[in-house]
This record gives structure tokens, C-alpha cells and sequence, in this order.
């Protein structure tokens, strides 16, 4: 059963003030010192997969996008179940006039979208509570949005069988501690696991403490 308090916990931490230092956080000092996954391999990854309609789940800033995107992005939707994580990515990613949607990923989804040609789903899993089998529930509900042959592509940061340097330990320690993180028991076997279930084609790959990976 969904725990909402868990739910909660887990996207009630971007505050407008958290979300005004995440840039410099995340994207600027915890991918490079902690996650040892540089941020320009995140950009690449969505300038490589970004299609001219796209969906993005779980938006943060919108960092990823304003980086990566370009004007061939004709259609873009945006899903969070923060609100001001979504006025915040709205604001900036503006230029692309993104529709945006308060939903949780983890249950069914229930805006009446056009299927999209890409999904981004970022630093989203480790954050969502439950084993890995029930994370990617998540998937499953973008699934009816995806068009056939669509692409998923993301990252997100494992707590099982990686090698954390103590900057990386003491913040899985503490995100977790907090319900901001909840990624103890996901390793790369559960994620490729489960994408293979749903996925004809899956790459993922490993860098420092995250695993990026690409569906179609
Ligand atoms: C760590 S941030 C990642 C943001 C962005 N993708 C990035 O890479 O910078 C996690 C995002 O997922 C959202 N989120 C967390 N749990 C969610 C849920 N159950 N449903 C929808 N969004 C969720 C948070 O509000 C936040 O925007």
C-alpha cells in the first residue's frame, strides 16, 4: 500500500528556499565531490535523447532542460508532485511554453495527455519510498503517455553495491535519515531488472554512485 507520509517526505523538502541553492547543491558540488557523476554526463544524456515533444518527470529546477534543451523542442510537459518545483521549472523553462501537471508518480496518472516521443526521469527514483519493484510503478504510469518507440531516459543515485566516499556516506546517511532519499536496497541489478521487464532495449551504465540509463 502507498504510504502517503512517505510520499510526502520525499518531494515536501524543495521549498522555494531549497530550490533557490539545489542548482549549486546538486548539479554544482554533490554530483562532483559525492556522486563522482559529472553533470555535463546528465546534460549529455538528455541533449542525446530530448525529442521535439517531450515529457519530464520529477523537474527539481528544471536545471537539466534549460541546459540541454533547444528550440526543437516543440511540446513540452512537466510532472511533479511539488508545486514549487513546477512553478520554478515553469518559470525558467518558459521559452518551451511547458504545460505543467501536479501529479504522483506513484499512483495511476490522471491528466489526458498526447503520448510524448521521450520521457526524462531524473534523480527521481531514489528519492520515491519502496523496494525497487514498487519505484518503478512510476514507469508504469508514464507508460500509456509514452508514444510507441518512445525513449525513457534518467539517472538516479544508488545506496547498494556502489563505493561512496565519505562525502557521498554522509549524505546518503542523512537523506535517508530525513525520507528525502529513500534508496538503501536499489543496486543496478534491481534497476536493469526491472527495465528489462518493461523495455525491448535498455542501456544503463554506471558512473561514480549513479546508474544512467536509456529504454525504448
Ligand atoms: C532530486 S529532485 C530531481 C530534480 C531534477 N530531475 C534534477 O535532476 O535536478 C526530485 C524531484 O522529484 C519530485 N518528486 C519526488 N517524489 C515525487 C512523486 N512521488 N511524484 C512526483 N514527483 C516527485 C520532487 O518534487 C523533485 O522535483
Amino acid at each position: 500500500m502507498l504510504d502517503e507520509n512517505a510520499v510526502a517526505k520525499a518531494h515536501a523538502v524543495y521549498t522555494p528556499f531549497t530550490l533557490s541553492i539545489y542548482d549549486v547543491l546538486v548539479h554544482g558540488l554533490s554530483n562532483r565531490f559525492a556522486w563522482r557523476c559529472p553533470t555535463r554526463r546528465l546534460i549529455a544524456l538528455y541533449r542525446d535523447n530530448l525529442s521535439s515533444h517531450h515529457l519530464e518527470a520529477g523537474v527539481g529546477t528544471g536545471f537539466l532542460l534549460d541546459r540541454a534543451g533547444t528550440a526543437r523542442l516543440s511540446r513540452l510537459v512537466l510532472l511533479d508532485a511539488n508545486r514549487n518545483c513546477l512553478d520554478r521549472a515553469g518559470r525558467r523553462l518558459a521559452r518551451f511554453k511547458p504545460e505543467l501537471h501536479q501529479v504522483n508518480l506513484l499512483a495511476p496518472l490522471t491528466p489526458d495527455l498526447a503520448p510524448v516521443n521521450s520521457v526524462g526521469l531524473t534523480y527521481v527514483l531514489h528519492c520515491l519510498p519502496g523496494r525497487m519493484s514498487e519505484k518503478l510503478k512510476a514507469i508504469d504510469h508514464l507508460r500509456p503517455l509514452m508514444s510507441k518507440g518512445a525513449t525513457l531516459f534518467g539517472a538516479t543515485i544508488l545506496g547498494r553495491g556502489i563505493a561512496p566516499n565519505r562525502a557521498a556516506s554522509a549524505l546518503l546517511d542523512l537523506y535517508n535519515a530525513k525520507g528525502v532519499f529513500n534508496n538503501r536496497e536499489d543496486d543496478m541489478a534491481a534497476l536493469s531488472d526491472g527495465l528489462r521487464q518493461r523495455f525491448d532495449e535498455v542501456a544503463i551504465a554506471e558512473e561514480g554512485c549513479v546508474a544512467l540509463f536509456r529504454a525504448t
